[in-house]
């Protein structure tokens, strides 16, 4: 069980975060390395979630889960299950938004075979009211792999590597630019008070079913 806590560095004021488990430098570089630009949207969206991440991160266990062979397929196909929902209900409200690259993600997800939940399980994301609540939803999909990048390092460590877990850095080298092109959508379409409110709702909504999914459809 990976457990972090929030902080801010004295010198920048910069919000970061650490794991209670060691982390080595270089670790702790590939994790910050594509949040180092952020601005006030980013920082309500990270205050207003903060909370259901540590939640999440202490009922489940990804690292141990995804390192034992017998549980490892049913976690791969409760991911899937969280990312086909999110697609499929994110796409007609993200796909006219150029610079976001929607189709170019969504092929990226293809590829590491997120997107082949059944019908049935790629339902139940909550459907957004508009744009501003989309990108919120979408920050949770794709700041995951944030969480993805430090798992496969732990992974790693213990000698765990197999195609199948490719889905936890679907991007590869290209995945700071497309979290930093993201957090630009989020800035500029979601300012003002009730920008943030509704990129704030998307994102907790996302959270909530992704906890669900997750951990096994139990609350
Ligand atoms: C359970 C295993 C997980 C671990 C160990 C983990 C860990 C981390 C770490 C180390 C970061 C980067 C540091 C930081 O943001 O300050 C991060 C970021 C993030 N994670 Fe997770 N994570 C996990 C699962 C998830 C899941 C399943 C989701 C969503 C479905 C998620 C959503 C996010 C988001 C949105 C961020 C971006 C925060 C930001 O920089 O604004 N994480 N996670």
């Amino acid at each position: 069980m990976y457990r972090w806590r929030q902080h801010f560095t004295a010198d920048k004021g910069e919000e970061v975060s650490t794991h209670s488990a060691q982390l080595t430098e270089q670790e702790m570089l590939l994790v910050l390395q594509p949040q180092t630009e952020h601005g006030s949207v980013l920082t309500a969206l990270r205050e207003a979630t903060a909370e259901q991440h540590r939640k999440l991160e202490e009922r489940f266990d990804a690292v141990s889960e995804l390192a034992d062979m017998h549980r490892r397929p049913q976690v791969i196909a409760r991911y899937a299950a969280f990312y086909s929902s999110a697609f499929a209900a994110l796409g007609p409200e993200l796909e006219p938004l150029h610079e976001l690259r929607f189709k170019h993600r969504r092929q990226a997800w293809e590829a590491v075979n997120m997107l082949q939940a059944s019908a049935d399980c790629a339902t139940g994301f909550p459907a957004p009211a508009d744009l501003r609540e989309a990108l919120g939803s979408f920050y949770v999909v794709e700041g995951s792999i944030l969480g993805g990048r430090f798992i496969q390092a732990q992974l790693k460590k213990q000698d765990v590597e197999a195609a199948e877990l490719a889905f936890l850095n679907p991007y590869g080298t290209a995945g700071g630019s497309m979290w930093r092109s993201l957090l630009s959508a989020i800035e500029e379409h979601g300012s003002g008070d009730l920008g943030i409110a509704a990129i704030c709702r998307g994102a907790t909504r996302a959270f909530d079913h992704a906890e669900f999914v997750l951990c096994g459809g139990t609350k």
